[in-house]
């Protein structure tokens, strides 16, 4: 069978971050593939390291050890030289996408930001594409000269998502705000994404802290618990039969409503038997 090389291969990704009692290994020995167009969640309690793996990916930290193959080109310890060409082609929309937009700049300015860095130097053509892309998104066009602080959470991270896009990206790597976000908003953000893929092709690498959104955006998930893998598999096999008893945990925790109230899996977790 010949098959296509995936868009992105992670081998035995280790990331640590120096503390004053030595390092702290936040991610350990992961390893995953996505394949171009496809879409994987990576699920897992609170501080499990998804931020971190995230932040490896667009190369925002260098792991200590392991491969990130993109297309190819091994990422991990690439130099910020030879790194510059491949950044417009990872894109990432952070987790609290309040601290991540710049409160001086308008939506239209975040957003034309990323298109100035890749090259397009007339003034206008940038706006113009700006505001191409917040209506893409879904925003109102007097969206455009407002301010971050002048959106719901939800709307911000729709400016996040539409900054990321400007570049047009290969891969977005999408750090779910999900405590920040009532559910309905998330809902609504998981289609928009839907929606754009169908549009663009584009591959998510979507962090989720429950699995209910997990079945809404990925069809492979990886289940991180304290910075390791604990399964990974197709979503529907992982969701139906889930082989490890933190899955099962965290399987209950998005069956249970409370869990749909912003309730981060760790609570859920300590307040579930067996
Ligand atoms: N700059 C840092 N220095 C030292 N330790 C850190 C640093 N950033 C994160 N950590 C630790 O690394 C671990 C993983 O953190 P990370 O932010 O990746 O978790 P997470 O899975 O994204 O959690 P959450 O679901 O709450 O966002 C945690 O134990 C955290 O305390
Ligand atoms: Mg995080």
């Amino acid at each position: 069978m010949t098959e296509e090389h995936p868009l992105l291969s992670v081998e035995d990704l280790v990331v640590e971050y120096p503390t004053a009692h030595g390092p702290f290994r936040a991610v350990d020995q992961v390893g995953f593939q996505l394949r171009r167009g496809g879409s994987l969640a990576v699920v897992g309690e609170s501080g499990c390291g998804k931020s971190t793996l995230a932040r490896a990916l667009v190369r925002l930290l260098k792991p200590l050890s392991g491969r990130i193959v993109l297309d190819g080109t091994d990422i991990a310890a690439l130099p910020e030289r030879r790194l510059r060409p491949l950044r417009r082609r990872v894109q990432m929309v952070f987790q609290d996408p309040y601290g991540s937009l710049d409160p001086h700049l308008t939506a239209q300015q975040i957003v034309a930001e990323p298109l100035r860095l890749a090259g397009v130097s007339d003034r206008t053509e940038r706006a113009r594409r700006a505001a191409e892309l917040i209506d893409q998104v879904g925003l109102p066009s007097s969206a455009l000269h407002r301010h971050p602080a002048d959106f719901s959470g939800g709307q911000r991270q729709r400016i996040g998502i539409a900054r990321a896009l400007a570049s047009r990206p290969d891969l977005l790597v999408c750090d779910e705000a999900t405590s920040a976000l009532d559910v309905s908003v998330q809902a609504q953000v998981l289609s928009l994404l839907r929606d754009l893929q169908a549009e663009t092709g584009i591959a998510y690498l979507v962090i989720a802290h429950h699995l209910g959104v997990v079945r809404e955006i990925s069809t492979e998930v990886v289940v991180m618990r304290a910075g390791r893998t604990v399964e990974t598999g197709r979503t529907a096999d992982v969701l139906a039969a889930p082989a490890d008893p933190y899955t099962r945990a965290l399987r209950r925790a998005a069956l249970d409503p409370t869990a749909m109230r912003g309730l981060k899996p760790r609570h859920v977790l300590e307040g579930s038997s067996s």
